[in-house]
């Protein structure tokens, strides 16, 4: 039987991709990668499933880590009936590759942009949101990403301000950072699949928070 969801990858560096490998047999999710094909992408129309892009062309913000655990959170959510109830595809983190992001937004019903609560990341982010994502007409959300609470509250304050005072929405639920998501890749798991410690529940906590937050459960 197919998984309820499917990750498309668009990024040339093929992150996604080289985590969808180490994950190997226990990936959950149905994988494909389009960076070679954009117009394939038009195709994905015809599943009748709901298409999430997660964009933001600042490199390095968790577009990937989203994309991954929270498909992995919403397949463990979501009873399996066979068919594909939701995608979610990858966009690169460069202005070059614009046209791969064109692709995915032209099929997107919605758009999650990650931003850490980093000064640095405001601009490059307004770039995406006013110039790429808004024409288009398409509902976005911002999700604060790689939150670390122990960190001041300055940061956090700055950038929900910051998000505010450009009108955007923001997700009510922040991404905290922890070493393990950073590791996941590497030791080929996924969020729903760390084993149970204090620190992992509230890792996985955040993500289950997101997707419920989306109505993407039950
Ligand atoms: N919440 C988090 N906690 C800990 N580490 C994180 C978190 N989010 C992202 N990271 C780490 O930050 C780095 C960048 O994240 P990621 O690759 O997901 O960003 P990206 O936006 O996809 O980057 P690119 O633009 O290069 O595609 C990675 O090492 C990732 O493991
Ligand atoms: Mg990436």
């Amino acid at each position: 039987m197919g998984a309820s969801v499917l990750v498309v990858s668009t990024d040339p560096q093929g992150s996604t991709m080289w985590w969808a490998d180490r994950i190997g047999e226990a990936l959950p999710f149905d994988f494909a990668d389009a960076h070679d094909d954009p117009d394939s992408l038009a195709n994905l129309r015809t599943m009748g499933a709901k298409i999430h892009v997660v964009a933001n062309q600042k490199g390095g913000v968790g577009k990937t880590t989203i994309t991954m655990n929270l498909a992995a959170t919403v397949q463990d959510t979501i009873k399996s009936n066979g068919q594909t109830r939701h995608i979610f595809i990858d966009t690169p983190g460069s202005i070059e590759d614009e046209r791969l992001l064109a692709a995915a937004l032209d099929v997107a019903d919605d758009v999650f942009v990650p931003l850490p609560p980093d000064p640095l990341a405001f601009d490059p982010t307004t770039r995406t949101i006013e110039k790429v994502i808004k024409p288009r007409g398409i509902p976005f959300k911002v999700v604060i990403n790689n939150w670390d609470p122990r960190d001041s509250k300055v940061d956090m304050l700055d950038t929900l301000a910051f998000i505010e005072a450009q009108g955007w929405e923001a997700a009510e639920t922040a991404i905290r950072r922890y070493r393990i998501h950073t590791r996941a890749p590497a030791e080929g798991k996924l969020v729903t699949q760390y084993p149970d410690n204090g620190t992992t529940l509230r890792a996985k906590q955040d993500f289950l928070r997101l997707a419920l937050e989306q109505g993407y459960g039950g």
